[in-house]
C-alpha cells in the first residue's frame, strides 16, 4: 500500500529541550498526517558532537515519527544560517538583513544531504514523498540523485518573492533547478505561483503550459496554489468548549467592561509588531475617549532567538511597548498587555473570542493561520472583527475582513476604530462570510489537492512518463 512520507525540518511535538515548536506547519501538518498512514521525518531539534543519522522512531496513530539529531555546526549553517538569516529574510522582503556566506550554502547543502541519506532506508518504491518549506528545498534533488524514483512534491509554506528580489540571492538558478526534481510544487497563494512562473519564464526561459505543468531545466513539473487551511472543527470546538469558557470568562473578568484587541505571533520581524503597537499609539492619541476603554493584548512567543535580527526586533519591542505603556497607562490601566509566552489551543480559542478584534497585521507572510483561528473562535452571535494585511496570503481568501496595508500607521488605527465600532449587523453579515471560507478551505481540503494533485498527474505527463 501506498505511504506518504512527510519531511519537514521541524516535526511535532517538538523537542523537549528545544523552543516551543509553534508556527503554521506544526499545527497544519500534525492535522493533516492524522488521517494518512506514512512517515513524519525531520530534525529532531537536538544538536550532538558528531553526526550519527541513528533515527529516532516514534510509533502513534497511523503515523510513525522520525527524527533525527544534528551536529551544532549544521544547526549554525543550516537552521540559523541559510534557512532563517538568509532566505526567510529575503523571501519576506528584508535584504537588508539577508546574510550570504559561503559556510551557509554549505552547511545547507551539507543537511539537506544527510536528511537524504538518513530518510532514504524509510522510503518504499510505492511511497509518496510530501517535502515541505524552505529548509528543504534541494532535498528533491538529492533524493533523485540517490536514486529514488518515487512521485515527489514539495510545499511551500512561505511567500515566494518576485523574481528580481530573489536574484539578489547568489545560486538562485541552482535553488529552483532543484525545484525541477520534483513532480508537483506547490505555493500558498497565486500571487506567489505567479512570481515562481514569472521567475521560470523571464529569467530562464522556461515554458508554461496550459495543464498547470511548466517546462525548464530540461523537466517538466506541475505547478500549483494550495491555500493552507486551519483544523477548523476541532478549533472551533475548542472555543465552544469548557476550557476555553473557562478562559474567556477570566479575560472577561480582566477586560472590566474595557474592549479587548488581541494579536497572537511569533516573535518575528516579518509579523509587523512595532507597526502595529505604533499604530495602536496613534489610536489612541487620536481618539482620546478610548483610553483607558481598550487595551492590546498582544501574545508573541519567542522565536529563532539565536538569530541576531530576532534578538534585536525583541529588544525594540520591549522598548516600544514599554514607551506606549508609559507615555499612556493610568494607574488602573495599562494599554498594551505584551506576553512573551505560548499558550495552549484551547487557552487561544478562549481568548480570541473575548477579543473583539483580532489584529493580524503582517508585512509579509506566506498565509497566517492566526487569522484563520480568530475567525473560528468567535460567537456567531456576537462576532468580533478580523483586520487583517493585505501581505498576508490569507487576504487572498478573507476579503470580508478589514484589510489594511500595515506600513501605514493611519490606515491600521482608522481600521481599529471603524472595528471597535461597527454594527453587530456588519460584524455577523462579515463573520458568516469569512466563517464558510474558514470551514470548506480547511487544512484537509490543503491535504487533499496537494496529495491528489500528486498522486495524479496531468494527462499529459502522465503519457510522456510511459
Ligand atoms: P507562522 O507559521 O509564520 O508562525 P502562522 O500564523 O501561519 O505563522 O501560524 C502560527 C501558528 O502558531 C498558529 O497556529 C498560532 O496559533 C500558533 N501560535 C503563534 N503564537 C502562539 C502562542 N504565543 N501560543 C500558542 N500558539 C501560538
Ligand atoms: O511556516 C513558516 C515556518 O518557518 C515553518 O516552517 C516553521 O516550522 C514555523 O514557521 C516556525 O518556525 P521555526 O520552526 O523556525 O520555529
Amino acid at each position: 500500500m501506498s505511504r506518504l512520507i512527510v519531511i519537514s525540518n521541524r516535526v511535532s511535538p517538538p523537542a523537549e529541550d528545544g523552543e516551543a515548536s509553534v508556527g503554521g506547519l506544526a499545527m497544519a501538518l500534525s492535522a493533516a498526517l492524522r488521517e494518512y498512514s506514512g512517515i513524519w521525518f525531520g530534525w529532531s531539534g537536538r544538536t550532538v558532537p558528531e553526526f550519527t543519522g541513528q533515527l529516532s522512531i516514534e510509533r502513534g496513530a497511523g503515523v510513525t515519527v522520525a527524527t533525527v539529531d544534528l551536529e551544532e555546526q549544521d544547526r549554525d549553517e543550516y537552521y540559523n544560517g541559510y534557512a532563517n538569516r538568509t532566505l526567510w529574510p529575503l523571501f519576506h522582503y528584508r535584504i537588508d538583513l539577508s546574510a550570504y556566506e559561503r559556510s551557509f550554502d554549505q552547511g545547507y547543502a551539507r543537511v539537506n544531504a544527510r536528511f537524504a541519506d538518513t530518510v532514504l532506508p524509510l522510503v518504499d518504491p510505492a511511497d509518496f514523498v510530501w517535502v515541505h518549506d524552505y529548509h528543504l528545498i534541494p532535498l528533491g534533488q538529492e533524493l533523485r540523485r540517490r536514486g529514488l524514483k518515487n512521485r515527489m512534491g514539495f510545499f511551500l509554506h512561505i511567500h515566494w518573492p518576485p523574481r528580481r528580489l530573489f536574484a539578489t540571492l547568489p545560486n538562485h538558478r541552482e535553488l529552483v533547478q532543484s525545484l525541477f526534481d520534483y513532480d508537483l510544487v506547490g505555493f500558498q497563494t497565486e500571487d506567489s505561483l505567479t512570481a515562481f512562473q514569472e521567475y521560470v519564464v523571464q529569467s530562464e526561459g522556461g515554458v508554461l503550459h496550459p495543464d498547470g505543468t511548466a517546462e525548464a531545466f530540461g523537466r517538466r513539473i506541475q505547478l500549483g496554489s494550495f491555500p493552507i487551511g486551519l483544523d477548523a472543527e476541532p478549533f472551533t470546538a475548542a472555543a465552544n468548549g469548557e476550557s476555553a469558557a473557562g478562559w474567556r470568562e477570566r479575560m472577561r473578568q480582566s477586560l472590566a467592561g474595557r474592549q479587548m484587541i488581541m494579536g497572537v505571533d511569533r516573535l518575528d520581524y516579518s509579523k509587523g509588531l512595532e507597526e502595529r503597537f505604533l499604530a495602536y499609539e496613534d489610536y489612541l492619541r487620536t481618539t482620546p475617549e478610548a483610553q483607558e476603554r481598550v487595551f492590546l493584548l498582544q501574545v508573541a512567543t519567542p522565536s529563532r532567538g539565536d538569530v541576531p535580527a530576532y534578538q534585536e526586533i525583541r529588544a525594540r519591542l520591549d522598548a516600544v511597548s514599554g514607551r506606549i505603556n508609559g507615555a499612556f497607562a493610568t494607574a488602573d490601566w495599562v494599554p498594551i498587555r505584551y506576553v512573551n509566552r505560548s499558550y495552549r489551543r484551547d487557552e487561544l480559542a478562549g481568548m480570541y473570542r473575548a477579543a473583539c478584534i483580532g489584529l493580524v497585521t503582517p508585512l509579509r507572510d506566506g498565509m497566517n493561520l492566526v487569522a484563520k483561528e480568530y475567525v473560528a473562535a468567535q460567537d456567531p452571535t456576537d462576532p468580533g472583527v478580523l483586520v487583517l494585511s493585505q501581505f498576508a496570503g490569507a487576504a487572498e481568501q478573507m476579503g470580508e475582513a478589514l484589510i489594511v496595508n500595515p506600513f501605514s500607521r493611519e490606515e491600521m488605527s482608522d481600521a481599529i476604530r471603524r472595528g471597535l465600532s461597527m454594527s453587530k449587523a456588519e460584524r455577523v453579515r462579515r463573520w458568516e462570510s469569512l466563517m464558510h471560507g474558514v470551514q470548506t478551505q480547511d487544512v484537509t481540503a490543503w491535504r487533499d489537492a496537494f496529495v491528489q494533485a500528486l498522486m495524479h498527474p496531468p494527462a499529459v505527463e502522465a503519457a510522456e512518463a510511459t
